[in-house]
């Protein structure tokens, strides 16, 4: 069993017999919520254990920097998706693919921070990420692995294409493109543990979830568009983007509005929350989908500060 998610400050537990030196020794964790003006409707945005999966938040996990990472990364994929009920072909396909992008990840240890006194990151080491949400009306299982490498070992991203028999390597993202089905990607982002918040990218793969795996009371929380703003500011804030954050409440017409940076807003009214892509057209979901709209907001944002064109996004949006 993983051991009991930490509430209000959240932090990476050492686990019984896996590398706990990497997760007790993790340092950095979010500030807690006690004091915070956002109040709290607030705490369970802050809940990063394996907990955090079933109650519909992310479950961020830091991974090792050594070959140990796959490993790890298998054992926290399996005991994290224990409350779903998946069916077992269904996670034993998860652990596969969760180990091949946690061993990609010693590909792209190059901006790792360490303090200069302990062998122990700082900031910018890789993590698993775990969350549930909805695509179109169906609930899915994204799996993220995150490194401090906003880029690829050698310059565009892989492809997959095949690998001729006798090449020794070159098969992990084809093993993620098969199994997923094609629901696969990467995209920009920033790390969530750490001393602070690092650029990167995240490379990820999506699972769909059947309705009855989905826990009890996810698919029926309902969430005030004012509270829903809240955390999602108070989310963003966790993410490094608090600073230049401004909100707004139209209570009377059941609209709030959380402006993020110049060009990039995002609209909360009752059953979704709306913002504009760089494409122009409008991006939407349910309040509830919080930890998706975080992420696809912490994308834009470190797109913008990379100065990608409207063309030019990573795969986080296949539909
Ligand atoms: N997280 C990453 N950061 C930087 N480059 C990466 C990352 N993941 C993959 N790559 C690049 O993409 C290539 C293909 O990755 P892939 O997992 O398919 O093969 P591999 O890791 O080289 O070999 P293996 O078959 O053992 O997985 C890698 O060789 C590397 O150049
Ligand atoms: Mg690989």
């Amino acid at each position: 069993m993983l051991p009991s998610p930490a509430v209000a400050t959240p932090q990476p537990v050492v686990m019984p017999g896996l590398t706990p030196n990497v997760a007790g020794r993790w340092r950095g964790v979010p500030a807690p919520v006690g004091d915070s003006a956002i109040g709290r409707e607030a705490a369970d945005s802050r809940v990063t254990g394996p907990a955090a999966l079933a109650a519909g938040g992310c479950c961020a996990w830091p991974l090792p920097l050594d070959a140990s990472c796959a490993r790890e990364a298998r054992w926290v994929f399996r005991e994290a998706v224990a409350c779903l009920g998946l069916p077992d072909d269904q996670v034993h396909d998860g652990v596969t693919m969760a180990s091949e992008l946690a061993a990609n990840t010693l590909h792209a240890l190059q901006n790792v921070a360490f303090d200069g006194t302990a062998r122990w990151p700082e900031a910018g080491a890789p993590e698993l990420w775990l969350y549930l949400r909805r695509r179109e009306g169906r609930w899915e299982l994204v799996c993220k692995v995150f490194d401090s490498l906003a880029g690829w070992k050698h310059g565009p991203p892989p492809g997959t294409g095949r690998t001729r028999p006798q090449t020794e390597s070159g098969r992990g993202l084809q093993v993620v493109a098969g199994l997923s089905g094609g629901r696969w990607g990467h995209h920009l982002t920033r790390s969530r543990l750490g001393g602070w918040k690092v650029p990167g990218k995240a490379v990820w793969f999506a699972q769909p979830v059947a309705a009855e795996c989905v826990p009890a009371g996810l698919g029926h929380t309902r969430l005030r568009p004012c509270h829903a703003s809240r955390r999602l500011e108070a989310m963003l804030a966790d993410r490094g983007l608090g600073g230049s954050l401004l909100h707004a409440e139209e209570a009377a017409a059941g609209i709030s509005v959380l402006s993020v940076r110049r060009g990039l807003t995002v609209w909360c009214r009752s059953g979704r929350i709306s913002w504009r892509t760089r494409a122009g057209s409008y991006e939407h979901r349910t309040l509830t989908d919080l930890e998706d709209v975080v992420e696809q907001i912490v994308c834009l944002c470190e797109e913008l500060d990379c100065g990608y064109g409207a063309g030019r996004t990573g795969r986080d949006r296949v539909r």
